[in-house]
């Protein structure tokens, strides 16, 4: 399994990933905010992949001056290939992108989980991971 960042070639492998965690379509706008990933300096995507086979992808945020820290990193959304979970290749991505962070400068990490999201917190919290301070506060105005 090679680590690396993404690029425009692996957007249809990372696009059917979300596709079967999902068991729907992407909208248009997730492909959107996929794709503005791919390159930029302050957002940045790896994935983990296999012979030419996308396994899985993180999608990660450098935001500076949030939370009273410098520069936060945000791992925005991480997903795995159904049939290569429990595997190593979540953990792997994580430690990718912790890398990439450390590189950065950047010390805080942080993630926002469903309250409701069991295997996403016991992933996370195995990793390291704990409540953070802050709660997320959200306003539907539809
Ligand atoms: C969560 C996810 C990223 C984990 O990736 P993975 O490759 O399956 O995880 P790993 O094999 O690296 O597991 C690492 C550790 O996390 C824990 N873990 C992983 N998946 C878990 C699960 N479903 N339940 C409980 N613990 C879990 C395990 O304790 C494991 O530790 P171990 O190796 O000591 O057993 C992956 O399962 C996934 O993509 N899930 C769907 C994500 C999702 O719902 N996305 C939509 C919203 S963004």
């Amino acid at each position: 399994m090679k680590l690396r960042q993404m690029t425009n070639e692996d957007l249809a492998g990372v696009v059917e990933i979300q596709r079967q965690i999902l068991r729907r379509e992407p909208g248009e706008a997730w492909r959107r905010m996929l794709a503005n990933h791919v390159g930029g300096a302050e957002r940045s995507a790896f994935v983990a992949e296999d012979d030419g086979l996308v396994l899985g992808f993180i999608l990660v945020e450098v935001k500076a001056g949030g939370f009273g820290a410098e520069l936060t990193g945000w791992i925005e959304v991480i997903g795995v290939r159904p049939d290569h979970m429990g595997g190593g290749v979540g953990s792997a991505l994580v430690g990718q992108a912790l890398e990439h962070f450390a590189a950065a400068g950047v010390a805080d990490v942080c993630t926002a989980v469903r309250w409701d999201s069991g295997d996403l917190l016991a992933f996370f919290k195995n990793l390291g991971f704990d409540r953070s301070p802050f709660i997320n506060l959200q306003k539907n105005s539809g």
